[in-house]
């Protein structure tokens, strides 16, 4: 049953879904069995038609749904989505949201609209949504014969798709528009879901065969991933069984290293800023280097270190931040999101960065060099990597 405030949010969904403002509707509810459950509406631009794409996260896949509000909106009055505990409206002029304090007194309130500005126009050219029946997905045992993803890997499922729908949205027209052969490089590939699904996706938009590789220290995943190229005939996809070597340029455009370990995340940003790259794409993975330091340093966040895992909470944060500002220092624009959802790995944060002439390379620079010492560390591998890059872009 929902109370009046959520009978409004409801009522003021379907009024946007019927003007043509809607944009977007998050829902955060419980399900019968008392497990979170969370769903979102997102306009699609299509060809000829718009469609509501919808996804929660008990389905591996987002379904498509015709833009009708009223069974839209049948759908979200009706259990698990209602009655719901928050509710976020985006509409082209403004957002609408739906809380409830500790006592569940329910809250309605408007704020800016957040989505005003977003263009969802490349979802007109696009058209791609990762299609589980590609084979590459059965090679690598996320789907099954049918084209269904296997239960246990629903979240490996999510992540690569939300990985394809990133770099299309970031670098979709870089992908159609090239007149080379893209070079794409995935470090620390590991069983090379996001090396296959990139790869895949690029040869699919572009006008000449991508050269992608996938690099790794194992050598299990290196045979069995280049069996699985080959079976495929990915004549432009190959996987070596080398270490990441950050001081060794190669021809690349698009870089990726998901979850590489530690510093092996340096190596890779290094690798990629020795090469010039044009776009990264990383999510780090656990970190050591700094936390180890900071445990007997003067830091200004003393006060945060004395709680062990708050410090190592923030050593995380701080030794990203730090690779932000370093890629910055060397001329990329920098931005940080979450690439998939919490459940699915901790690890969710992404580090994207694009080549920018226009980025103040000297206040990054100073801006490090700040941070550094107010946290009390004195060695960061990727800055180590590429003290020579600077040495020379300086001279
Ligand atoms: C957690 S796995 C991630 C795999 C893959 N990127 C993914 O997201 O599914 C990290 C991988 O990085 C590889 N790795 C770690 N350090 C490396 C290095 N210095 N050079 C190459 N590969 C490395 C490991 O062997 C492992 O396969």
């Amino acid at each position: 049953m929902a109370n009046d405030k959520q009978l409004e949010f409801l009522q003021t969904c379907e009024a946007a879904l019927l003007d043509g403002t809607f944009k977007r509707a998050v829902f955060n509810s419980r399900a019968e069995d008392g497990k979170k459950f969370r769903a979102s509406f997102d306009l699609l631009v299509g060809g000829k038609k718009n469609f509501i794409t919808y996804a929660d996260n008990n389905s591996a896949e987002s379904r498509r749904l015709e833009l009708d509000g009223k069974s839209l909106l049948e759908m979200m009055a009706a259990p698990p989505i209602t009655p719901f505990r928050t509710g976020l409206l985006c509409t082209s002029s403004f957002d609408l949201h739906y809380s409830e304090n500790r006592k569940l007194q329910p809250r309605l309130y408007r704020s800016k609209a957040s989505m005003k500005n977003v263009d969802q126009q490349h979802n007109r050219a696009k058209n791609y949504v990762l299609d589980s029946k590609r084979p590459y997905l059965q090679g690598l045992g996320v789907t099954n014969a049918k084209g269904d993803v296997v239960k246990k890997h629903y979240g490996k499922f999510r992540q690569i798709a939300n990985f394809v729908e990133i770099i299309d949205r970031d670098i979709g027209t870089f992908v159609t528009e090239a007149k080379d052969p893209i070079s794409m490089l995935d470090l620390g590939c590991g069983k090379g879901y996001l090396t296959f699904a990139t790869y895949d996706y690029i040869r699919s938009r572009a006008q000449v065969e991508p050269r992608a590789r996938g690099i790794d220290i194992k050598t299990n995943v290196i045979d069995l991933c280049n069996n699985l190229a080959g079976n495929l005939n990915f004549t432009g996809l190959e996987f070596q069984n080398v270490r990441i070597q950050p001081k060794t340029p190669q021809d690349v455009d698009i870089l990726i290293a998901l979850h590489a370990c530690d510093t092996a995340t340096d190596d890779a940003l290094a690798l990629g800023l020795r090469s010039n790259t044009q776009y990264f794409f990383c999510a780090p993975c656990c970190q050591a280097e700094i936390a180890a330091q900071i445990s007997t340093s003067n830091s200004d966040f003393d006060l945060v270190n004395r709680f062990a895992l708050m410090k190592r909470r923030q050593a995380d944060i701080i030794t990203d931040v730090c690779r932000a500002l370093l890629l910055q220092s060397f001329g990329y624009d920098v931005k940080f999101l979450e690439f998939t959802a919490l459940e699915h790995t901790s690890k969710n944060v992404m580090l994207a960065g694009r080549r920018d002439a226009s980025v103040d390379r000297e206040k990054a620079y100073a801006d490090y060099l700040q941070l550094k010492q107010s946290a009390g560390f004195s060695h960061h591998a990727l800055e180590e990597n590429t003290a020579d890059l600077r040495a020379n872009s300086a001279a």
